[in-house]
């Protein structure tokens, strides 16, 4: 029966991780399609800490399909996100077509308004768009009404946002076919799997913005011979020594193969031409941290792994968290008081030993992070019951404290 009733829209709110690759994504095959050239392996970090929030609502009453990004109204006609509300609808009217009439109440012919925020910084340069991307896909999937494989949509809008699709430890399986079907993530262990197992993402002073990940990765795939060899001849080998070290919860064979594997994807970097320089002088002094700190107590207890900016992310075990973190802050003397400086995860406080401070014995950085965020392995993205979490208002339109 018409009436105000069929005038409010429907409403649905997710919200979706960040991940941070181990085995690294680096050049396509296929622009449009986003199909890489090589296999990729992921982390997914607790929302607790680090995510995307998106509110899908469809009503008859609305005009045209409308995006509003950490506030503010962007250009829905961006050819990715076009492609991801293309791929959900046509999902959604073959299951109609196929019989299930429950799905013409979810408004197939409506209007789409989409709102979604960030709860860190865009500027930490954490790929905000694989949380951003795998939210709106699966926030899309429910307003829909759309089951199944989703990965393969949230790649149209990024690659890494497949790996976002889930949680635990993540594989983008490359595929071979020249239509994509078979270029999906896969999840390799759950985030329960490994619990001991800690992320510190520790964020570089502002920096002027480096190349974007898509422009870059193109020009490495025209240019950079190491990056044909590193896809051809080195990543399906480390994919199948990383799988393994996961599932055995090996932290050393991980944490070697996650510094090679970042290690390399910035000499293929260095190898594009012109050449693209991710990692600046912070950088550079965590990675000499970290290979000190290793050598001192003589096993593997830290990895570092960077993407396309000078942010580190850290990976290690619970029990040498406070110690890092200690190692950190006295090496990377912070502008504001510790508290502000530690996001995230409690951390107990420790004394550091002159001894360990001696055998890294680096000249302090002061100010060369601004903050450091402790987290831990998470699970995928997940839907938000409350109404009242909703970043759209009845009326369709952004709440005001959004
Ligand atoms: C260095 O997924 O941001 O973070 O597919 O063009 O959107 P597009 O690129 P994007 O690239 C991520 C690159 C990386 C490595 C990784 O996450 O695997």
């Amino acid at each position: 029966m018409p009436g105000d009733s069929m005038d409010k829209p429907n409403t649905v709110t997710c919200t979706a991780p960040v991940n941070i690759a181990v085995i690294k994504y680096w050049g396509k095959r296929n622009e449009e399609l986003i199909l890489p050239i090589n296999s990729s392996l992921s982390v997914t970090l607790h929302q607790d800490q680090l995510k995307t929030t998106t509110t899908v609502a469809t009503s008859r009453s609305f005009q045209e399909d409308r995006i509003w990004l950490n506030g503010k109204e962007e250009d829905i006609t961006h050819p990715r996100l076009q492609s991801c509300l293309r791929e959900i609808r046509r999902l959604a009217r073959k299951r109609r077509n196929d019989g299930d009439p429950a799905l013409d109440s979810k408004g197939l012919s409506h209007k789409v308004h989409i709102c979604s925020v960030n709860d860190f910084p865009t500027a930490a340069g954490l790929a905000s768009s694989a949380a951003g991307f795998a939210c709106l896909v699966y926030t899309l999937a429910r307003v829909f009404a759309v089951e199944g494989e989703l990965s393969g949509i949230a790649r149209q809008g990024s690659g890494s946002a497949c790996r976002s699709m889930y949680g635990g430890f993540v594989q983008w399986i490359m595929g071979q076919k020249d239509d994509g079907k078979d270029s999906l993530a896969q999840q390799v262990a759950p985030e329960t799997h490994w619990p001991e197992l800690r992320v510190l993402v520790l964020v570089a002073s502002a920096e002027r913005k480096p190349v974007g990940s898509t422009s870059g990765m193109q020009t490495s795939v025209q240019t950079s011979r190491l990056l044909k060899h590193r896809a051809e001849s080195v990543v399906p080998g480390r994919m199948v020594e990383m799988i393994e070290a996961v599932q055995r919860k090996d932290f050393a064979a991980f944490a070697e193969l996650t510094m090679k594997d970042s290690n390399q994807f910035h000499a293929t970097c260095l190898d594009t031409y012109p050449p693209i320089f991710y990692l600046n002088s912070v950088s550079q002094q965590v990675i000499k941290l970290v290979h000190r700190y290793n050598r001192h107590y003589g096993e593997t207890r830290l990895a570092y792994t960077f993407d396309a900016g000078p942010n580190a992310v850290i990976y290690t075990l619970q029990q040498h968290v406070p110690e890092f973190v200690q190692a950190v802050q006295h090496f990377f003397p912070p502008e504001t008081n510790g508290g502000q400086f530690l996001k995230g995860l409690p951390v107990d406080g420790v004394a550091l030993s002159e001894e360990l401070k001696q055998a890294i014995g680096l000249e302090p950085l002061p100010k060369g992070l601004s903050y450091v965020i402790s987290t831990k392995v998470g699970p995928g993205p997940c839907v938000v019951e409350d109404p009242t979490q909703h970043l759209l208002g009845s009326d369709g339109l952004p709440k005001k404290t959004v």
